[in-house]
């Protein structure tokens, strides 16, 4: 079987500026690292680490207090997290195998037109996760295929695990009050999905917010979108959460993306504020299938890489990306498709990916159990929905790796940090991005 390669020239990943580096020419060696402690954080809420559940810590946590102020140990990360992957009261559903821990290293760089985030971590498996859900030919029909190991058709071993690895980024500029002490956990609430009183679809479709904005579920928000933060249901008015998106009240979030973003070399670029929303534009994936038919609306070209589709033996077995302007052809559905045969579930294009979403981009190679993600963010980002990096400043960051074909919370995460870019010796900082020569 043919591998689809990727070409990934300067100019296709469109830095081709008189001044930007080559980040595949970086000296790394050079560049300081931060070692960032992941860790499984389970159902750990906003609510629960608010509850009494919360041993002796709900008041302060409440008052705003900061994670690591008790959270303080060498290896808190560690001992937390080993705890919670094995199940109990903060993990109803426990993988098996999964490790509660990870060691992320960090660091970072910029010139005049970018800042370069480099980050590596060790896989749970022996393969790069880069597949992701398929679309499979039942004999009959095409139905999605390969789910996360927290959904229940894996749960009870009807489906195999499928899903991308993604390294996530949330970045605040100051302005998301509670974000320099609490970090993402101002993002994580019940109602969520996999989370403690997961929304229902009547629930939903109740919502006058979640309505008003076309979401069918309940994804990470901002205690300040909502009138009681602990309560997905109170929110605020679309003006009112325009406000705020307006005064900056607003995360970045950065998402790599082992399937849907790194085929094309990039990742994505999204925020949180009352959901977790896509930046304007278009992001470089889309649904691969029909919406009244189920079946793909595009196939492998059999000329360009020797097959229309695979099947359960050929997965972790290269690279299966489905590239609109590359190696993909529009479906045909009398090509005498057998029962097994699959396709993937999303279609990307770089060609696609435009405006505020195709902001970042990225180069990623997974070796001897390790992946390798450089994001190439440019600076001075001025889109509403951007945080923009600026030489000088500092930033609080929360770092996430999804690993082992999972999704939702099933990641490792870190406490908050903090990230410099250039800043004099006198601040202080977990991560420094070097200015490059
Ligand atoms: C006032 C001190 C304090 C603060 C602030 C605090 N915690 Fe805790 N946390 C604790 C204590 C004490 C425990 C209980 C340890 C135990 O039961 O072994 C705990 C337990 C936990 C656990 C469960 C660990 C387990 O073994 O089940 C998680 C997860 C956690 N904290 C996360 C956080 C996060 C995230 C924050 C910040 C939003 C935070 N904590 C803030 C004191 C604190």
């Amino acid at each position: 079987m043919k591998k689809t390669a990727l070409f990934l020239s300067l100019a296709a990943l469109g830095l081709g500026s008189a001044f930007a580096a080559d980040p595949a020419k970086i000296n790394w060696a050079k560049v300081p690292v931060t070692q960032v402690p992941l860790f499984y954080p389970g159902q750990s809420t906003y609510e629960w680490l608010r509850s009494d559940e919360h041993k002796n810590a709900a008041k302060e946590v409440k008052r705003g207090d900061a994670c690591t102020a008790c959270h303080d140990e060498e290896s808190a990360e560690k001992d937390i997290g080993n705890k919670i992957v094995k199940g109990g009261r903060l993990e109803p559903t426990p993988i098996p195998g999964k490790s509660g821990y990870k060691d992320l290293k960090v660091q970072a760089a910029y010139d005049d037109s970018n800042a370069y985030l480099r980050f590596q971590w060790k896989t749970d498996n022996p393969y790069p996760g880069t597949e992701h859900q398929y679309l499979r030919f039942d004999g009959k029909e095409w139905k999605v295929w390969g789910f996360p190991k927290l959904d229940k058709p894996v749960q009870q071993g009807k489906e195999p695990g499928i899903y991308e690895d993604r390294l996530s980024v949330m970045l605040d500029d100051g302005k998301v009050p509670g974000f320099n002490k609490q970090g993402c956990w101002l993002t994580c609430h019940d109602g969520q999905r996999d989370n403690p009183k997961q929304f229902t679809k009547e629930e939903v479709a109740a919502n006058p917010l979640l309505t008003s904005i076309k979401k069918s579920d309940v994804r990470k928000y901002l205690p300040e979108t909502r009138t009681d933060p602990s309560n997905w249901k109170t929110g605020k008015t679309v003006e009112e959460i325009a406000k705020l998106k307006a005064d900056g009240h607003f995360l970045d979030l950065i998402q790599w993306r082992a399937h849907r973003s790194h085929a094309v070399g990039m990742a994505d670029d999204g925020y949180v504020l009352e959901f977790r929303l896509s930046d304007s534009g278009r992001d470089m994936f889309s649904g691969n299938s029909d919406n009244a038919t189920h079946a793909p609306k595009f196939m492998w070209d059999e000329k360009k890489v020797g097959y229309k589709s695979i099947t359960a033996l050929q997965l972790h077995k290269g690279d299966h990306f489905l590239i609109r302007e590359q190696n993909a052809v529009p479906f045909d559905p009398n090509a005498g498709w057998k029962e097994g045969d699959m396709i993937p579930d999303y279609l990307i294009s770089r060609e696609d990916a435009m405006g505020s979403a195709a902001d970042n981009k990225a180069i990623a190679s997974w070796k001897e159990g390790m992946w390798t993600v450089v994001i190439i963010r440019p600076l001075g980002l001025t889109n509403d929905d951007d945080k923009a990096l600026k030489p000088g400043a500092v930033y609080n960051v929360g770092f996430a790796v999804h690993d082992d074909n999972i999704t939702t919370r099933g990641h490792q995460v870190s406490f908050e940090k903090t990230l410099g870019l250039g800043v004099t010796k006198g601040t202080k900082v977990d991560i420094n991005a070097v200015k490059l020569p």
